[in-house]
């Protein structure tokens, strides 16, 4: 066999190689590097870093029969029980990524729904209108898994991490997940896309009009 034709072979297997590497990385379910990360036991770890993911959307008062999270003592904000609470909504980069460039939230989607008072009265009186948030009240977090390592086989799984008791601003540190009855369901019927309410977050929905 000449050098030329024992060089080119190489070449070939070397080819085919990189083939089959690019073709494992272009698997047709991407998985999200930074998902949900879980105790042994299979709890969800509360996310402590989404403040810096992407910002999806804001709601004020928006309530389902669940007003679990809130305060009903008196504090010096000056707490609007009429007006409801702020919730805010994250998502993970990539995911966010993922479902700008595809329309799909891909596996290890994480939201964040955090909840703030509404509050009215600023310490100093300079603000005259409106309302501001105040206390952190509850932490919610629906996660996207294929293999939840709780055993459950629905896609979606829903958290709460409450407020630990007679402590301001500070949240459990694990949760179990909720019950499909108690948060997946209504999530399933009602949500525009894939449980998710993009009707309700300006960055998700103005990519349903637009796809980049
Ligand atoms: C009756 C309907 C309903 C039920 C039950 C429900 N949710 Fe939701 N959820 C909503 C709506 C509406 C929104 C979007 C607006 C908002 O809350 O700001 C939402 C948004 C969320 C979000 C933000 C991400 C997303 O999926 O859009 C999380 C996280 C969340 N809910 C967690 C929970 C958890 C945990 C439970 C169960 C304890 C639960 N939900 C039960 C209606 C529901």
């Amino acid at each position: 066999m000449s050098k030329s034709l024992v060089s080119g072979a190489v070449a070939a297997v070397v080819l085919a190689a990189f083939a089959l590497a690019g073709g494992r990385q272009q698997s047709p379910s991407p998985r999200v590097e930074h998902g949900p990360k879980y105790t042994k036991e299979g709890k969800l770890l509360r996310p402590d870093d989404y403040r810096t993911w992407v910002f999806a959307g804001a709601d004020l008062g928006i309530e389902y029969g669940r007003a679990a999270y809130r305060d009903e003592q008196k504090d010096a904000t000056g707490s609007d029980k009429k007006v409801g609470d702020f919730h805010n909504v994250y998502i993970n980069t990539e995911a966010y990524d993922h479902y700008a460039r595809t329309g799909e939230f891909p596996d290890r989607t994480v939201l964040v729904l955090d909840v703030y008072k509404a509050a009215q009265k600023e310490p100093r009186q300079i603000v005259r209108q409106g309302h501001y948030e105040a206390e952190q009240l509850q932490v919610e977090v629906a996660v996207k898994d294929r293999a939840r390592p709780d055993g459950s086989q629905t896609v979606w799984a829903y958290y709460s991490f409450p407020r630990m008791a007679n402590r301001r601003e500070e949240f459990a540190a694990t949760a179990t997940s909720h019950r499909d009855g108690e948060c997946y369901q209504c999530h399933l019927q009602h949500a525009d896309v894939d449980n998710v309410w993009v009707q309700f977050y300006p960055t998700l929905r103005r990519l349903r009009q637009a796809p980049r």
